[in-house]
């Protein structure tokens, strides 16, 4: 018989939804079906910390610690910016009032850091050495950066700035779907925004996860850089499973 595997509580925080699922740390799976509810509006800490509470509800039986991604710089579970949720979260420990609302222990980081943590040891990216960008394409776009499999974490390169505007908003899925772009239009963006990290950062591998990587085979013709581009394992999965992933990581530094 095999080690009994860490299965622990994650869940990704988006300025869109909130996501949640039991993963097996050890093996990379979700161990129930992910639950997913609308990211409460106004997303303040106040409604967020609540709806958590409210999905908690299903995993009445778990008194474990909670993994979380969330959609910010995050310094030792502090939020330090507040793009695409509401500004409150500026200096809110989000570890210390989901712990105070829900009795649990949480370890929170940047949701994109957490995705990339799934996808460097079970996904795409497993076995990568080199710098390795994972892009999180969704409401806005979130990087997790990898050099020989270590996060350098919070590099936001989602905010590097394209003619004085921040890319995410020309990039982004939420961009693709309000501007109406084609997928050619959109790819053709997005090979623009790649060229630049590439320029910049001369990495080894680009990983693309969220919602428009499932699309990959719409666009990537469009993609003319010479680095590697790959769809996410996991796609919209790494969040919930980076999230305890880091989870675990944090316990074992204890
Ligand atoms: C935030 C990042 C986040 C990304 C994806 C950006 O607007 O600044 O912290 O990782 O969105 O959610």
């Amino acid at each position: 018989m095999g080690k009994k595997s860490e299965i622990i509580l994650g869940f990704d925080i988006g300025g869109t939804g909130l996501k949640v699922a039991m993963i097996d740390t050890d093996r990379g799976k979700l161990t129930t079906a992910k639950q997913r509810i609308l990211t409460p509006q106004p997303s303040t800490p106040r409604a967020v910390a609540k709806a958590i509470k409210e999905m908690l509800k299903e995993y009445d039986g778990y008194k474990g610690p909670i993994g979380c991604g969330f959609p910010s710089i995050m310094r030792k579970g502090v939020a330090k910016s507040a793009a695409n949720i509401d500004k409150g979260w500026i200096d809110t420990n989000v570890e210390e009032l989901f712990e105070k609302e829900t009795g649990h222990k949480f370890y929170v980081a940047n949701d994109a850091d957490v995705a990339g943590l799934a996808e460097m040891k079970f996904g795409a990216g497993k076995n990568e050495d080199g710098t390795v960008i994972v892009l999180t394409i969704g409401t806005g776009i979130g990087s997790g950066t990898f050099l020989d499999g270590e996060l350098f974490p919070n590099t936001e390169f989602g905010h590097l700035l394209y003619d004085g505007n921040i890319y995410e908003h020309h990039v982004s899925n939420a961009a693709r779907k309000r501007l109406d772009l084609s997928w050619d239009e959109w790819g053709e963006r997005f090979n623009k925004y790649l060229s630049h990290l590439e320029t910049l950062f001369s990495p080894d591998l680009f990983i693309l996860g969220g919602g428009a990587s499932k699309k990959m085979d719409l666009y990537r013709h469009k993609f003319k850089i010479q680095t590697k581009v790959v769809a996410a394992k996991f796609q919209n999965d790494s969040g919930v499973m980076g999230a305890a992933m880091y989870a675990k990581s944090r316990m074992k530094k204890k």
